[in-house]
């Protein structure tokens, strides 16, 4: 048998690689999986039962027809090998073992309700836009226009398409995703008040309908802040006297603060539209002189981390970045670069939400 230059059989090799590219290739069913236990509410039907749930007892909850139970097993099959669910063992009233089912700390993301669930996020990203514009890509690399892969494959760009219809169902699934990942930040805060601490104002640029500011401005009522963002998502909000609503265009002016935060922003735009908001994030406090800060929650890509998971996370977010937005992630020597070019004197980098990172930027 012939050995490879690492002493292992070329058909191992051979092998290792084939389960390598099926993984990848079948690992749209792990997500599809878990869309379908988010829609079929699993997770709230567990949390409910308030104890471990046989298979007979969950399908019954969720009121499926009985030729479903053993489909419900399968997929409960991957999801728990998955990290999901969890199989415990009990007697039932006959003194047979049955397996039941509990929540492990992944699923009790998907509990509804809960300030941590974050299920319109595996709608939104799972949605049937966001999969389809995939099957454009071969036509995308091919043509020289400047456009995104989605608005190659719907012929609209996706803030268009967001903002053609402001009543619409995918803009409100987009703020609800958008704002389910904001309540995570409340965790984050806790941990970064020392950021916040000592700020008179602060403006939120493109800070949806308000889910972080409103954080914030809990732990830290004495600051006067401002949610920007554009007219038509802030329009009809209204706030009190310490939480304002603007709406306007973060590339002509944003209104001045102690502090200007970017939230999961800069991420949406290329260098120079970044380069563009940055610059003008720094006039926004220049009446500070040296004491205004940036704070920009973003992802800084670590190529070089142990963690081969959190770096995929990472570039993952980066392709979808990409395709929706011509947007990017950015590693910290791009970080430096951009914080740089647009003016500013230094910056300090902290991990922050276990896969993000929060940068505060100095005049
Ligand atoms: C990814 S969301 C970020 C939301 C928020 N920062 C958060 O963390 O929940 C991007 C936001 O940018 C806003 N946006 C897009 N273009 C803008 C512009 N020119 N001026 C102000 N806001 C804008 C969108 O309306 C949207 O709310």
């Amino acid at each position: 048998m012939a050995l490879s230059s690492n002493g292992s059989s070329e058909e191992s090799e051979l092998y290792h690689a084939q389960i390598h590219l099926y993984k990848h290739v079948y690992n749209f069913v792990s997500s599809m999986a878990l869309k379908s236990a988010m829609e079929l509410g699993i997770a709230d039907a567990i949390h409910n039962h308030g104890k471990p749930i046989t298979l007979d007892e969950l399908a019954s909850t969720l009121k499926l027809h009985p030729s479903k139970v053993n489909i419900l097993y399968r997929f409960l099959r991957l999801l728990t090998h998955n990290g999901f669910f969890a199989k415990t063992t009990l007697k039932n009233k006959e003194g047979e073992e049955e397996i039941a089912y509990s929540l492990t700390p992944s699923s009790k993301l998907l509990v509804s309700g809960k300030p941590t669930c974050l299920s319109s996020i595996v709608k939104g990203a799972l949605h049937p836009s966001s999969l389809d514009m995939w099957s454009a890509s071969k036509k995308w690399f091919n043509e020289e226009k400047e456009q995104t892969l989605y608005e190659c494959a719907t012929g609209e760009s996706f803030w268009d398409f967001l903002n053609k219809d402001t009543e619409s169902d995918t803009l409100s699934m987009f703020q609800d995703a958008m704002a389910s990942d904001s309540r995570m930040f409340k965790l984050a805060l806790k941990e970064n008040k020392h950021v916040f601490e000592g700020l008179e104002s602060l403006v939120d640029v493109a800070g949806g309908t308000g889910g972080v500011t409103k954080l914030i401005h809990d732990a830290f009522p004495n600051i006067k802040c401002t949610v920007f963002d554009q007219p038509q998502v802030v329009g009809n909000l209204t706030g009190n006297e310490n939480l304002n609503f603007v709406g306007g265009d973060m590339f002509k002016s944003i209104p001045p603060a102690d502090a200007v935060l970017l939230k999961w922003v800069l991420h949406d735009w290329n260098d120079e539209q970044s380069l563009k908001i940055l610059k003008n994030s720094k006039e926004a406090i220049s009446h500070k002189g040296k004491d205004g800060k940036v704070i920009i929650i973003d992802i800084s890509i670590d190529e070089t981390s142990d963690d081969h998971g959190l770096t995929e996370l990472q570039l993952d977010y980066d392709l979808v970045m990409l395709t929706m937005f011509l947007g990017k992630e950015r590693t910290k020597k791009e970080w430096d670069k951009l914080i740089r070019d647009a003016g500013f004197s230094s910056y300090k980098i902290s991990p922050i939400s276990g896969f993000k990172s929060l940068i505060e930027v100095y005049p």
